[in-house]
């Protein structure tokens, strides 16, 4: 996830600097942060410069802002976070990449933990512009708002959660529509691929553009509050027979697996094509104003 900012924001004309304990692998991302630059067709005048810097307080001497990304290990990032304030600038912002880890939990060793904040993002993030911003209980709403701006200035799409939540908000929603498609297969209703053709040729065509909200105001002619009261009951009495709360069945994942393995790709030319079609959706999106 750290390349994934680096790109982010070496692609709006930040320098950025990558700071890893393994140093060859902060060297290949700057490498790397400049060749998906590239990639995305930013020109060298357009974007930031990129490089693998050590130790860690020459890496954040002179930063605005510092993200830490390292593994989802409670005290493993409460250690760099500490590592960090030692040298960082005590006005500077601080965000963990973190993807479940509650912030108040991450800062109760801080100094300051006023200007530290999880920014969640999703992968890859230079294709996914949604961050998630969660505070911590002594987040100052100053590190909040500054967040949002800077993340806003550079493209990303911000959410701001009112409290603290396990999962955040963009995976409690992923969890409820995985789980029950796991379990569809597992309850034998329907194969792989036919879940699969649910999201791709249905849900998923519409959440592109309109959200769930956004979806029912557009399903009755009078808008939301119709659908709501059309609907509303149907949904709860649904909702008691979901499996989301199953454990996933090693049948099930097996079939799937089988399913996915028809396909005779590998990965990297997978990725490819999944950062081609995601790209020319976004483009398709902002020729229409939607974000
Ligand atoms: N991968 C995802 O899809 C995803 C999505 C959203 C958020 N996240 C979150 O981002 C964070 C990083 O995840 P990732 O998938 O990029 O992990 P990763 O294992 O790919 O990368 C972590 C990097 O941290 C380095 N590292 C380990 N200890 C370090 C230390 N003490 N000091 C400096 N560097 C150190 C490692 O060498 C490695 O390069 C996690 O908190 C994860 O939950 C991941």
């Amino acid at each position: 996830m750290g390349l994934g900012w680096a790109v982010s924001f070496c692609r709006a004309g930040w320098d950025v600097r990558l700071f890893d304990i393994d140093v060859e692998r902060a060297q290949t991302a700057a490498q790397t942060c400049l060749a998906i630059c590239d990639s995305l067709r930013v020109s060298a005048r357009e974007r930031g410069a990129a490089e693998g810097s050590q130790p860690i307080d020459k890496a954040v001497s002179g930063a605005r802002l510092v993200i830490e990304a390292v593994p989802e290990q409670l005290s493993l990032k409460q250690s760099v976070l500490n590592d960090i304030e030692q040298v960082f600038d005590p006005q500077g912002l601080v965000l963990s990449s973190t993807s479940a880890i509650p912030a108040t939990h991450l800062a109760s060793a801080m100094t300051n933990p006023s200007r530290f904040l999880v920014a969640h993002p999703f992968n890859p993030s230079y294709l996914l512009p949604l961050v998630e911003l969660v505070p911590g209980e002594k987040t100052s709403e100053y590190a909040l708002d500054t967040a949002a701006a800077l993340l806003e200035s550079i493209g990303q799409q911000v959410v701001k959660l009112r409290r603290e939540i396990e999962g955040f908000v963009a995976n409690r929603l992923q969890a409820a529509v995985v789980n029950e498609a796991v379990n569809l297969v597992a309850e034998g209703v329907a194969s792989p691929a036919d879940v699969d053709k649910c999201l791709k040729d249905c849900l998923g065509l519409r959440w592109a553009f309109f959200g769930p909200f956004e979806t029912m105001d557009l399903n009755a002619p009078n808008g939301f509050e119709e659908y709501a009261q059309k609907f509303g009951d149907s949904y709860v009495e649904l909702g008691k027979k979901l499996l989301v709360a199953n454990p996933w069945q090693p049948k099930a994942l097996q079939e799937i697996a089988n399913y996915l393995a028809e396909r005779d790709e590998d990965f990297e030319t997978k990725r490819q094509r999944r950062d081609t079609l995601v790209t020319q959706l976004l483009n398709l999106k902002q020729q229409h104003r939607i974000g």
